[in-house]
């Protein structure tokens, strides 16, 4: 017997939750680098295509999954089809992955708010961050630690398992009315100083501009649908596990939209910020803005401490810069972190503590076993791409299948129209089989084409292997918990309270 379950206190505590989860690294860190790499302004448009008819309609999907059964990921898909239930641990298994070197970035980004203060990176960024401050050595050497990158991943585990202690309420909800506020205010500053630099618009015309020939390119496709998957945390059960908190009485399609224009909405300001201070540094250097950007960690702790250093006023808006990278990370970890706990703690009968001790601890001992070394940044480069470019479109191209084998969607539209004032139906439907055909296409050619990869020498390395290995070791373990607890029954939950009448009914 398991007792009765938290609830969000209020609307707003899920909305900003919700929001803090979706914004983080993968807005300030990913979106800038891989929209200029993907064709700038050309970039945009999938990016919008898949934001319409994946991204909220999927956001739905899971918010209406998570309030109908009030239980974790593999719970949820168990009550739906017991063989799926492995589909939720091997999202567990992508939450897993995902937090452990998410965390290691964020201690990554709060080594270098202190650097910035007197941009104690010095004068080769580049030599710094690779050579000084990660150790990289080219080889793959384990156990080689970082200790001062050890000792701040350290500090982000015991504030995130500290919050996790808090619960709901007192823990995930006080964290995200302490990030959100902040970041707007931190990142509004960078902004506004960023577009007011010399050669803002250069970048800004960089950013935008659109090249038109790779539109057609499967590659830049995936990247889309990627791109919106992880950064509105769609995919992985994340967004199940927070809208089981929801009370049964919630409203879902207002709060799906506002969570994800709010998202876009800084991801696309996020970019502008960005272009704007490559713009300056291009200017500055007399260097086209192309040889300046790189994907991932390049743009954030290479060139952008490299701007820093020519910027006046540079120390100041690198503290900004990197503080706000943190906090951002923050409220996201906390909302990959639950998956895991949410998922034990309602499978297993578990309390927070027990999952927390014998979970969390776990979990953090992983982070700091294989990040802060010298094989840190390769390793997270690896997971990253079988995570974000793999695994959370997998895993949302399963559920969508699901739903869909299952002849549940009916039921799920009427549950989430049950309280909804935007009322799901035929549209959804549609959107929902959209992308299930887009995603099995993209996914074929750009797996085809990684398979003709791994042929060749030149580019098959221990880190394709390692990005494979992870890959299939998390599906794996998804089948392997689906025999284990196939017989086993969900614990039964203490009776609810029951709900009072709806006004919408
Ligand atoms: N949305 C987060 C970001 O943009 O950084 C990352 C993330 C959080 C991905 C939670 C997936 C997830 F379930």
């Amino acid at each position: 017997m398991i007792t009765q379950r938290e609830t969000w206190g209020t609307r707003a505590g899920f909305i900003l939750a919700a929001a803090g989860s979706a914004i983080g690294l993968g807005n300030i860190w990913r979106f800038p680098g891989e929209a200029y790499e993907f064709g700038g302004g050309a970039f945009l448009l999938p990016y919008l295509f898949a934001l319409l008819t994946a991204g909220i309609p999927l956001l739905l999907l899971e918010y209406t999954l998570g309030r109908k059964h009030q239980v974790g990921p593999p719970s949820v898909y168990r009550q739906i089809s017991k063989p799926a239930e492995g589909i939720g641990w091997w999202q567990n298994a992508i939450a897993f992955c995902l937090s452990t070197f998410y965390a290691a970035v964020i201690a990554w980004a709060l080594s270098y708010t202190y650097f910035a203060f007197s941009r104690g990176w010095g004068d080769q960024p580049v030599d710094f961050f690779v050579g000084d401050f990660l150790g990289a050595g080219g080889n793959l050497d384990f156990f080689e630690f970082r200790w001062p990158i050890f000792a701040v991943l350290v500090g982000v585990w015991v504030l995130v398992l500290t919050i996790m202690l808090g619960g709901i309420r007192r823990g995930v909800e006080l964290a995200n009315r302490i990030c959100i506020p902040l970041l707007m205010v931190l990142f509004g500053i960078i902004v506004v100083r960023a577009v007011t630099l010399e050669g803002a618009t250069e970048g800004l015309n960089a950013f935008f501009t659109p090249e038109w020939s790779r539109i057609g390119e499967a590659e830049i496709w995936l990247g889309a649908y990627a791109q919106i998957f992880f950064s509105l945390s769609i995919g992985m059960g994340t967004m199940i596990a927070y809208s089981s908190y929801l009370k049964k009485k919630s409203e879902l399609s207002t709060t799906a939209v506002t969570v994800a224009f709010a998202n876009s909405s800084f991801e696309l300001l996020a970019g502008i910020g960005v272009f704007s201070i490559l713009g300056f540094m291009s200017v500055q250097a007399a260097q086209p803005i192309d040889g300046l950007v790189g994907t991932g960690g390049g743009v954030a702790f290479i060139t952008f401490p490299t701007i820093l250093n020519e910027m006046p006023g540079g120390a100041f808006i690198g503290v900004l810069f990197f503080a706000s990278l943190a906090v951002a990370g923050i409220s996201s970890l906390i909302s990959i972190v639950i998956v895991p706990m949410t998922s034990v703690e309602d499978r297993f009968g578990w309390s927070r503590k027990k999952t927390v001790a014998y979970l969390g601890v776990p979990m953090a001992i992983v982070s700091l076993l294989i990040y802060p070394t010298a094989n840190g940044s390769s390793m997270v480069d690896a997971v990253d791409f079988a995570v974000s470019g793999y695994g959370l479109v997998l895993g949302g191209l399963a559920t969508i299948i699901l739903a869909f084998a299952t002849g549940k969607l009916k039921s799920l539209a009427a549950e989430a129209n049950r309280t909804s004032v935007l009322k799901l139906g035929n549209v959804w439907y549609a959107c929902l089989g959209l992308t299930a055909v887009i995603l099995t296409i993209v996914l074929f050619l750009n797996v085809k084409g990684q398979i003709e990869d791994l042929s060749d020498p030149e580019v098959a390395n221990e880190l394709v292997y390692i990005n494979w290995g992870v890959g299939g070791a998390m599906i794996v373990f998804g089948l392997v918990m689906t025999v284990i607890l196939y017989k086993r029954p969900l614990p039964v939950r203490e009776e609810a309270e029951p709900e009072p009448a709806l006004d919408t009914e």
